[in-house]
């Protein structure tokens, strides 16, 4: 592996510790103006003091974050569907150029194994990663799982060593029953993605489960930002992801967060 992967690598999942927090505001890809991200910037400024490195469209870095902000990029160079249509009908979006002019830390694209549209994404993720070896930058594969796939560990290990055979150099997936099974057999980082929104205390218990099963973090969305309190919540996480720290004093930090906000706000 060469220097500028290495680095870009390091840039994302931290040498300190192996770790990453990083948080997911891609979803208008395929969603529009989702709940939480109907307007990006309000959303992602004050989140970002607390990611290692944020994952989005390059249509919502330019436009809504500041290029002074300098958190590592994960760029979405996947999509061409909406939630209206096949979703596993995807292809890239973004050419190398452009994430180059970027200055991204990672491309991200996802794979939808066992869909209608497997060939194609599973095709565009080894060409992207051709060309991410070409210039140094790794590819972050997302294991999409479509509305009828179960998310066991059988079908996400298929996923996520798929990807990594296929060259990815980190995966991201979702927790679920034996993830221990999905880790040993995948040879490279694996992070989890947050799911649709659920009570805090929930999500946190999915992301403390995760990196003590053996994923090196996350890449959270809506249990961030769909919460009364995304701040409380992204320290939270992060407590658990590089301090080592329980469910239960990750969400005080959590209750805290919103109790200030709260505090302010009246
Ligand atoms: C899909 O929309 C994206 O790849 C998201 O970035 C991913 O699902 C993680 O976000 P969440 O934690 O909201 O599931």
């Amino acid at each position: 592996m060469d220097w500028g992967m290495k680095n870009r690598l390091a840039r994302i999942i931290k040498p300190e510790d192996g770790r990453t927090v990083m948080l997911a505001v891609d979803h208008g890809y395929f969603l529009g103006p989702t709940s939480g991200l109907e307007q990006p910037r309000k959303t992602i400024e004050p989140l970002i003091p607390y990611a290692d490195s944020i994952m989005l469209t390059r249509g919502v870095l330019r436009t809504s974050v500041d290029p002074g902000a300098n958190v590592p990029v994960v760029l979405r160079v996947s999509g061409g569907t909406s939630i209206l249509k096949e979703l596993s009908n995807e292809d890239i979006t973004v050419s190398i150029d452009d994430a180059i002019r970027l200055n991204v830390s990672a491309m991200a694209l996802s794979i939808f194994v066992g869909s209608e549209f497997e060939k194609q994404t599973l095709v565009s993720l080894a060409k992207l990663v051709d060309e991410g070896e070409k210039h140094g930058i790794p590819v972050l594969a997302v294991t999409a799982v479509g509305k009828d796939m179960a998310r066991d560990a059988r079908y996400l290990g298929l996923s996520c060593r798929i990807a990594a055979e296929l060259g990815a150099h980190i995966v991201k997936t979702y927790y679920c029953d034996g993830f221990e099974e999905v880790i040993e057999s995948c040879p490279i980082p694996v992070i989890i993605a947050g799911g649709k929104k659920t009570p805090e205390i929930e999500a946190l218990e999915l992301a403390f489960n995760a990196v003590r099963t053996g994923a090196v973090g996350v890449d959270m969305g809506r249990n961030i930002f769909q919460s009364d309190s995304p701040v409380g919540m992204i320290r939270a996480v992060r407590a658990i992801v590089h301090e080592k720290a329980s469910v239960a004093d990750a969400y005080k930090i959590y209750e805290s967060a919103k109790g200030a906000k709260a505090r302010k706000a009246g």
